[in-house]
């Protein structure tokens, strides 16, 4: 396919799917929280696990926060993603517990205050969970289109990256762009896609 037609494509993918989750009412938001969180159990991600990041809802993203807090009850940290003070386009990850210290960022959305103590080099990261805009059966993954989570990981093969979505974001086929990072699981309410190789 042509790369202009690739990018009209994926612009107008994203806008599709975003209304679509965005009509989303706060009960059927509520709902997929608590399934993802049985999803994500069941899925075997989770095992063995000590620390993972994840992210907070924004844009009729399904949310994490059941997850984070069966995170705090077993003893697991977690860790939320700032956009990083230095390296532009990057993402770093603080420490996310039951006292940070929040603030919104310049998209608006809250992130913990930025604080060297609480930071956590990404290379240690164990398993990153991905919020996304759409996704295909073979765990392609496209986000909201500032390619933060792709330069941040690009290179990263040793963290396990694992995709979060309700079912509604799921296309036929995505088409994706060589600096899409490759996810090891895509999890939404009633489904675990796994990607053996990686
Ligand atoms: N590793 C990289 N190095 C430099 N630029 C990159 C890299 N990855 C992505 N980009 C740039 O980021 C822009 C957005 O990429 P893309 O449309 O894939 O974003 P996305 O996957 O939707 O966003 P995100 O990664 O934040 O979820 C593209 O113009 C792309 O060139
Ligand atoms: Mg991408």
């Amino acid at each position: 396919m042509e790369k202009t037609n690739i990018a009209t494509l994926r612009a107008e993918l994203r806008k599709k799917i975003r209304l679509k989750r965005g009509a989303l009412t706060n009960e059927q938001q509520a709902n997929a929280a608590q399934l993802l969180l049985k999803q994500i159990i069941n899925s075997g991600v989770l095992n063995g696990v000590k620390q993972f990041a994840a992210y907070l809802a924004n844009d009729g993203e399904v949310s994490p926060h059941a997850l984070i807090e069966y995170a705090w009850h077993n003893s697991i940290s977690t860790y939320l993603p700032v956009l990083h003070p230095f390296a532009k386009g990057h993402l770093a990850f603080l420490h996310y517990h039951n006292n940070s210290e929040m603030q919104l960022n310049k998209y608006k959305i809250a992130e913990p205050k930025l604080n060297c103590q609480s930071i956590c080099p990404t290379s240690e990261l164990e398993l990153v969970f991905l919020p996304l805009v759409a996704f295909d059966k073979f765990a392609n993954r496209m986000g909201m289109g500032g390619g933060f989570y792709d330069r941040t990981f690009a290179n990263k093969r040793n963290i396990k990256l694992v995709g979060l979505a309700h079912d509604c974001q799921q296309v036929d086929e995505l088409p994706i762009e060589s600096w899409d990072v490759p996810l090891q699981a895509i999890i939404t309410p009633s489904q675990t896609i796994m990607v053996s190789t990686r």
